[in-house]
């Protein structure tokens, strides 16, 4: 069901909440890092698209190496230039299009324009949640640059509106977003558990840093408008997340690895279920599945996780990495807790 409650009015919202500082006594810059996330549990499927309010709950790690860092000064000349790793994004692009009508949220009532620089190490648009790290750390650059000293979970449902996923982006380690109850998506924000597991390892397998074929945002749309099979959706993370719930408690890495591959993999069912089918394996995730199921029959535990791209992120504990970087040499390896 679409709600009334209209972005704008939730920004108007907090802001009215946040700590009030004259414009002349804002910063020349602001700046903010935000690390990108990967789901064990996904988000998939919007109670509300407007405010990004997700059907169900869902759980993140966070690549704390791997992110984005935006930097944000005045431009003097009444327009907001988008600048990704060095290289100015054309204005009218779907990129720099879907930023300034996040912005302008922010400036109904008072005419600014931003420089915005943005640094990512990781490829845009190929499933690897560039936006999710791109909008958290966009809304910490503004928090500072306008000194709102606004907490973290302000920030997360800011981000929210930008990108659903930006929601988990603004803590390190395993993040839990609340799928909420209320219209206004008030209570629909992340929170960190406070949960190390240093033996923990993700891998990021690239496959194709191509654009996605569909974004994340239509095939979602699509998927819930059009899938025979996403009824069973919700019921399938509740079970997931009490099973995730047990598995973070108990340290118990074959638990939270497989649910985290049976989650994504019932993800990609309601996909392949939509009407136009969504299909986001390219021939090389097959084999790399395959490869991955080969070395757990072997004795090697190691799981996958994917999401709205080809490229697939395993999640193993330190004692098995040399085994899987001989199958997967190409390989990049990330310290969650380290
Ligand atoms: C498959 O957060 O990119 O990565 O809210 O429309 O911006 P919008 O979607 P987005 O979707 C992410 C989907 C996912 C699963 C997940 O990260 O939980």
């Amino acid at each position: 069901m679409e709600c009334k409650v209209k972005k704008a009015d939730i920004v108007h919202q907090i802001l009215r909440g946040a700590h009030a500082v004259p414009a002349g006594d804002r910063q020349a810059q602001g700046m903010g890092y935000a690390p990108t996330n990967i789901a064990l549990c996904k988000y998939w499927g919007k109670r509300d698209n407007e405010l990004n309010l997700p059907v169900t709950s869902s759980l993140s790690i966070a690549l704390p190496d791997k992110g984005a860092m935006t930097t944000l000064s005045w431009n003097e000349r009444a327009e907001d230039v988008v600048v990704l790793n060095g290289t100015q994004v054309a204005p009218d692009s779907a990129f720099v299009t879907r930023l300034i009508h996040y912005l302008d949220l922010f400036r109904s009532d008072e005419k600014w324009y931003l420089n915005i620089d943005i640094k990512m190490n990781i490829p845009v648009a190929a499933g690897l949640a560039s936006s999710a790290c791109g909008f958290a750390s966009l809304i910490c650059a503004l928090n500072d640059l306008m000194k709102w000293h606004l907490p973290h979970r302000e920030l997360s449902i800011l981000a929210r509106m930008g990108s659903g996923s930006a929601a988990r982006s603004l803590w390190n380690g395993f993040v839990f977003w609340h799928e909420g109850m209320r219209e206004d998506g008030m209570d629909s924000f992340g929170e960190p558990l406070n949960i190390e597991w240093p033996a923990l390892r993700i891998g990021i397998l690239p496959i194709s840093e191509q654009q996605k074929p569909i974004s994340s945002r239509d095939a979602m749309l699509r998927t819930v408008n059009s899938s025979s099979l996403y009824s069973s959706w919700p019921r399938k993370v509740s079970q997931d997340l009490s099973i995730f719930k047990q598995a973070l408690k108990a340290r118990n890495f074959s638990l939270l690895g497989g649910t985290a591959e049976s989650n994504a993999l019932a993800m990609h069912a309601t996909m392949l279920s939509s009407w136009p089918p969504i299909c986001y394996f390219m021939p090389e995730t097959l084999k790399a599945m395959k490869q991955i199921w080969q070395l757990r029959n072997e004795g090697c535990e190691v799981y996958f996780t994917e999401d709205a791209g080809p490229n697939l992120k395993l999640l193993f504990l330190d004692t098995q990495l040399d085994k899987i970087k001989n199958v997967f040499p190409e390989m990049d390896v990330i310290l969650p807790f380290e």
